[in-house]
């Protein structure tokens, strides 16, 4: 089932707040290049409980925020209420977004696009693809590399080539992880225009700025 919808859910509601640090480092920059680019509406593609939605609606974008947890949603809509900000909330599966074509002007989605089975997160770069303007922005920040090693850490279980689950332990229990080499992440997402990147933030994830052609 992809993204193990229940899977999300246990993990937010025994790890309330868990991703409400700061927002990622490459935020500002995202934010200059949006505004000189007079991006309005924007989505944070599995916003989890919110920190982008909130660092962009303080800065004005009209932002939708899209995840398969509803306990994020609520999390997420309380903690932006509570600072007068606003946002759309939609719960579904990124395989499957609920969106017109080219309605975004830009998509972020930050430490999403690894969780599923390969061909699920190739529907979502699809997706993504389609509810983008011609000129849109699409950034993204995900693990890459090999799956870690289950006779290393038995709380890994290989469920398939590059995928995995965790079944033990308190992290993300049984949602599937899909492990990307860069070539391969760049050939899936060849539809769109490469613009930065790829390469590695503070925390060693791979980040990847795009843009969809102007036909
Ligand atoms: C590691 S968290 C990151 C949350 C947020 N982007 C952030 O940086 O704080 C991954 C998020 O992706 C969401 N997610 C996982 N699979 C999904 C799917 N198939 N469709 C929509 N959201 C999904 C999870 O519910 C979770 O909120």
């Amino acid at each position: 089932m992809p993204g193990q919808p229940q899977g999300w859910e246990k993990y937010y509601r025994t790890h309330p707040n868990t991703y409400r640090s700061i927002s990622h480092e490459d935020a500002y920059r995202l934010h200059l290049l949006f505004q000189t680019d007079q991006v309005d509406r924007l989505l944070d593609l599995g916003c989890g409980d919110g920190r982008h939605l909130k660092y962009f609606s303080q800065r004005g974008y009209h932002v939708h925020g899209f995840d398969i947890s509803p306990i994020a949603l609520h999390s997420a809509e309380d903690w932006l209420l509570a600072d007068g900000l606003s946002a759309e909330y939609t719960c579904g599966d990124m395989t499957n977004l609920p969106w017109s074509p080219g309605f975004f002007d830009a998509i972020v989605s930050v430490q999403v696009l690894n969780h599923g089975y390969h061909q699920d997160i190739q529907s979502a770069f699809h997706e993504t693809f389609r509810v983008l303007k011609p000129g849109g922005w699409f950034y993204l920040c995900l693990q890459t590399g090999p799956p870690p090693d289950p006779a290393k850490n038995p709380s890994i279980q290989i469920i398939a080539p590059d995928s995995y689950i965790i079944v033990s332990g308190d992290e993300e229990i049984r949602v599937p992880h899909y492990c990307f080499s860069e070539a391969e992440i760049l050939q899936d997402l060849s539809q769109f225009s490469l613009e930065t990147g790829p390469y590695l933030d503070k925390r060693g994830k791979t980040c990847l700025l795009l843009r969809k052609p102007r036909v």
